[in-house]
């Protein structure tokens, strides 16, 4: 996808919801700046936040359609307004989602079984993280079926799909159904030739108006193995790969894109304590019959330094 681009080949069309928040934007600027699949790229920007957008499409030169993708019929018209305008879809990339706090004790339903705030915004919350992107999916494959088009579709899910945090419940299930919503797509739409994966990325501070996000907890969330906070662009650069022609046999894969942060748990204490005792170079493991710390240490020591 990198390299020269030919003149004379039309443009790809790329699609990008969210387009006016911190990571849809960036995935747009990326593709607007560098093109996509070695042709340059036409852009049309989706988002509900019409100021936002029209601020985007003005800097990118791009389409836009202001719609809300968490009705029911908002993705399949964007779809198919996007594909009108340009006579087809070549990649879509469903970077729009919230990511309120939300704990799991709030989603409940009043005595007379109506559904009280904290399952509205359950339901809010998987309307447009989860079913928005399925929906746009669908409708994006029905046409490029009809049409015998290939196409390329990226979701952006998060870390939160693997690891639930307080507060984050309900966002962390709708992007755990949204990876497998991913997987289901891939698997049925990819005769067809329709590549479906999804992005998946470490927290990247975006000072979003409708994503808020506590500082002690962007300081918590912002420690990763390479040691510094990821950008937009980070994400957005992986979303550009992974839609276009490099990445031509891969689908239904999450891409980790975190700095390392879904690894493991960085948190915690060693296992052991580092020393000349500990490690194949300095001599027998600490457990190794006949080290001297394994006859040494009492069996609960030993239970303990393993969790
Ligand atoms: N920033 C992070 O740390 C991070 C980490 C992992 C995953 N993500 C995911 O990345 C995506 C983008 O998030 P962001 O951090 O750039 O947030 P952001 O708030 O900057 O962008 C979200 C965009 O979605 C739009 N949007 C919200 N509701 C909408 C609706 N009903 N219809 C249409 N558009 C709507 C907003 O107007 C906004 O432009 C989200 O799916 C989010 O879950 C973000």
């Amino acid at each position: 996808m990198a390299g020269a681009r030919p003149e004379g080949r039309a443009p790809v069309h790329v699609v990008v919801t969210g387009a006016a928040g911190g990571i849809g934007r960036a995935v747009a600027e990326t593709f607007a700046s560098e093109g996509g699949c070695g042709v340059d790229a036409a852009l049309t920007l989706v988002d509900v936040d019409g100021d936002g957008l029209a601020a985007a499409a003005a800097a990118l030169d791009a389409g836009q359609i202001r719609v809300d993708l968490a009705s029911p019929g908002g993705p399949g018209e964007a779809v198919d307004r996007a594909w009108q305008a340009r006579g087809g879809v070549d990649v879509l990339v469903n970077a729009a989602g919230i990511y309120p706090s939300l704990d799991m004790i709030d989603v409940h339903c009043g005595e007379d079984g109506a559904a009280e705030a904290g399952t509205q915004l359950w339901d809010r919350i998987f309307a447009l993280n989860s079913r928005a992107p399925a929906l746009a999916t669908a409708a994006l494959a029905r046409r490029a079926v009809a049409a015998s088009r290939p196409a390329s579709v990226v979701n952006i899910s998060s870390g939160a799909a693997l690891r639930a945090r307080p507060g984050g419940g309900p966002y962390a299930a709708s992007k755990a159904a949204l990876e497998m919503a991913t997987r289901a797509a891939a698997l049925e739409l990819g005769p067809h030739g329709i590549r479906v994966n999804a992005v998946s990325p470490g927290f990247v501070p975006v000072a979003s108006d409708c994503n808020p996000v506590a500082p002690e907890y962007a300081a918590a969330v912002s420690a990763n193995p390479l040691g510094r906070p990821g950008t937009p662009e980070d994400v957005a650069r992986a979303v550009r790969w992974i839609a276009g022609d490099e990445a031509a046999w891969i689908t239904g894969e999450i891409l980790r894109v975190d700095g390392g942060s879904g690894t493991g748990a960085g948190h915690l204490p060693r296992l052991w304590p580092p020393g000349p005792a500990n490690g194949a170079a300095n001599g027998p493991a600490p457990d190794a019959p006949g080290s001297e710390q394994a006859g040494n240490r009492g069996g609960n020591e030993t239970e303990g330094s393993t969790v």
